[in-house]
């Protein structure tokens, strides 16, 4: 047991009266992709299958129902990444889906037109399911609560950690000697538009093991609930490993929501709850080791960035690691109450 989530002594117990389905799209895209009409039988589909997937790492989303909101498809960037699929400039169009933990948001992509073939999902977690003692992924617990198979539900999905140089490898460029920038990015340094031109054709999508044949080939990254997972440097390396992926065409776009503050810094009422033990907050083994930690705090921290300085650390001019001549435009909604940023970057040029 590695971290306070990992560990059942330490992580927060299950709570089923944090179960609610009462919005009513939120109802009607379970049943009709669980199958289930009867309200009790689908609460308890859902507690089943959340108990696995706590089992496997205990996210406080997961622990949250965060999987049964469908408040990704209610960002500003989500009709904005819809809308390539009418661009023609963005010939079937790649959508990758990072962190997708059970695959809720790219159903919902689905659903609303994106072909399945087109989408990529991936994210990192994999463990072991103790009652069949097979390998069982957040990807897997998604099929099981929406009632699917592969073959029924045929989007590619890679699990691997995005951080890795063996998932993700950046190239090199006379500006960017080293290829894997962890753990001190450059923020200056850009790739050479030539790059992207010798590019080898598209890659089959559904025989893909890693992300490094989408470089410079995914029209929409949907990224939430990720940034706030790594250290301050983390979440810059991560700004620019998905914008290497980003095709160089106006339009492209990565977007989603993380946690943030009102000023930048340690979300310390997080780790006071944890402390506490209702386990808000959160973590993994990259911000453990964060080297932003205060010596004082506890090991589970989530380092915030606020509106100002996730433009000016993480914004527009750091998401430009993409080809050298392009320009992004950053838009940020900031919602107090919740103290999450909305973030869209998309290519203008
Ligand atoms: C808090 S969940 C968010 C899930 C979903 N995107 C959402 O908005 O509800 C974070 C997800 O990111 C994944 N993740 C964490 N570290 C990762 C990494 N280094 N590379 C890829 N995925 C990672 C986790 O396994 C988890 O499924």
């Amino acid at each position: 047991m590695d971290t306070f989530y990992d560990d059942p002594h330490t992580k927060p117990p299950l709570d089923a009266s944090l179960y609610s389905l009462t919005d009513p799209d939120e109802l009607q895209f379970f049943r009709t992709l669980t199958g289930i009409q009867d309200e009790r039988e689908l609460k308890q589909h859902v507690l089943n299958v959340q108990k696995r997937a706590y089992d496997l790492y205990g996210y406080p989303c997961i622990r949250r129902f965060n999987f049964l909101r469908l408040n990704n498809s209610r960002l500003p960037g989500y009709p904005k990444a819809l809308k390539l699929l009418q661009d023609p400039d963005h010939k079937h169009p790649i959508l990758l889906d990072i962190g997708c933990c059970f695959g809720n948001d790219t159903r919902k992509f689905i659903i609303d037109g994106w072909p399945a073939q087109e989408v990529i999902a991936s994210d990192l977690r994999e463990g072991m399911y103790s009652i069949y003692f097979r390998p069982i992924r957040f990807w897997q617990c998604g099929h099981e609560l929406f009632n699917s198979t592969p073959s029924s539900f045929p989007v590619t999905f890679i699990q691997g950690d995005i951080f890795d140089p063996a998932f993700l490898s950046l190239p090199s460029t006379s500006s960017n000697p080293n290829p894997n920038p962890n753990p001190n990015p450059n923020p200056n340094s850009t790739f050479e538009l030539a790059q992207v031109e010798s590019q080898p054709t598209r890659p089959n999508l559904s025989t893909l093991k890693s992300l490094t044949p989408l470089l410079h080939r995914v029209s929409a990254i949907h990224a939430s609930a990720l940034f706030h997972l790594f250290s301050k440097a983390q979440q810059l390396e991560l700004a620019q490993r998905l914008a290497a992926l980003l095709l160089p065409q106006k339009g492209s776009i990565i977007f989603g929501t993380h946690v943030a503050r009102r000023e930048k810094g340690f979300r310390k009422s997080a780790v006071q709850k944890i402390n506490n033990g209702t386990g808000l907050g959160s973590t993994d083994s990259h911000s453990a080791s964060a080297p932003e930690c205060e010596p004082q705090a506890t090991p589970i921290l989530m380092f915030c960035h606020s509106p100002s300085s996730w433009r000016a650390d993480v914004g527009s001019n750091k998401f430009s690691m993409g080809p050298a001549h392009l320009r992004f435009a950053l838009k940020l909604n900031w919602c107090i109450t919740r103290a999450w940023i909305y973030y869209t970057t998309q290519l203008l040029v």
